[in-house]
């Protein structure tokens, strides 16, 4: 059954190619008209095109559906609003927001220069305040709307991607004050954190380290290349339709796995273990004797060579 979000308005950033793309096709596949955002550039963020945006357009529109380009980097507030105002002018109205686009541009920490930091987190980090920020005023006006954010389960620590894993979990961070602000006015804001084949998984460069830490005995790489090859983009774009339907009203400021045949909710944070000074505060002295009470059994999870 499609047309589940008939009369709705959408725009996925980034939707010219792998996740977004699926994602703008199933939305519009439900009945949404959709704004194809995506600045077109090579998997680092250098250069731009309108190609990968026209060619959803027209694939969403031969099927029938109703589409419009934008081209704008998601990376400014200016192209925020010119995004939200391409939906507006197009469609009359704005519903949901995937926010999806971004690039790598991955290093070991040591060597990081500052125009990698720079740059990748204000794709993924500034590029959701930037769009979802102009889209929070006309949701908030309507008493409705949907916000996806799209995270990584690198954000919970992944070697050469320091910039990266900094972004995408200041993006659950985001997600969860949007959802304690917006939530009133009937919008909901949730994450995800995709696993799919595309060229930002399964490029060259990933295939040649796989295939070097295989020869070096470490297959955990090339078991998880084959993972991706059979998650398909098209298999994270359903969770993204739902979590914009009305069944998920109540699902508010959480975050999600998905990807092949896997759908997760992840647990948000939570003390697990504290002490108490009757004094009001401890010494280092008081420290030493008693945090291994609450630290004792912890692993280093890379430990000294
Ligand atoms: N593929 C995965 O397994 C995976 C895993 C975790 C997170 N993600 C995240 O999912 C999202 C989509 O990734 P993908 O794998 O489909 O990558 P992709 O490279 O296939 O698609 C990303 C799209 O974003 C566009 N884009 C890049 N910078 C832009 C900008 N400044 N403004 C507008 N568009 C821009 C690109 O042109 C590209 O079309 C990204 O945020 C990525 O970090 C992907």
């Amino acid at each position: 059954m499609a047309g589940r979000l008939e009369g709705k308005v959408a725009i996925v950033t980034g939707a010219g190619r792998g996740i977004g793309r699926a994602e703008a096709l199933l939305l519009a596949q439900e009945g949404a008209a959709v704004v194809v955002n995506d600045l077109g550039g090579a998997l680092n963020g250098s250069g731009q095109s309108s190609c990968a945006a026209d060619a959803v357009v027209v694939e969403i529109r031969s099927a029938g559906g109703r589409a419009a380009a934008n081209y704008d980097s998601v990376a400014s507030m200016d192209s925020g609003e010119r995004i939200v105002k391409t939906a507006l002018d197009n469609f009359g109205r704005l519903d949901i927001v995937v926010n999806n686009a971004g690039f790598l541009r991955d290093r070991m920490f040591h060597n990081m220069t500052e125009d990698e930091w720079d740059s990748v987190i204000s794709v993924h980090l500034k590029g959701h305040f930037a769009v979802s920020r102009a889209a929070a005023v006309v949701f908030r006006e309507r008493r409705w709307g949907r916000i996806i954010n799209t995270s990584s389960e690198a954000g919970l620590g992944n070697v050469g991607q320091a910039n990266y894993s900094a972004a995408k979990e200041g993006i659950i961070g985001l997600t969860r004050t949007l959802a304690l602000e917006l939530g009133r006015y009937g919008v909901t804001t949730n994450a995800i954190r995709p696993r799919a084949g595309t060229r930002m998984t399964l490029n060259d460069e990933i295939r040649a380290q796989a295939e070097k830490a295989a020869k070096m005995g470490k297959t955990q790489f090339a078991d998880a290349m084959k993972q991706l090859e059979s998650s398909k983009p098209e298999y994270v774009a359903p969770l993204v339709v739902w979590l914009c339907t009305d069944d998920a009203a109540h699902v508010n400021g959480r975050t999600f796995l998905i990807g092949g045949p896997t759908v997760g909710l992840f647990s948000e944070p939570e003390l697990v273990r504290s002490m108490y000074s009757p004094r009001g505060f401890w010494t280092v002295d008081e420290l030493l004797g008693a945090m291994p009470g609450i630290v004792g059994d912890l692993v280093n999870p890379a430990p000294p060579l």
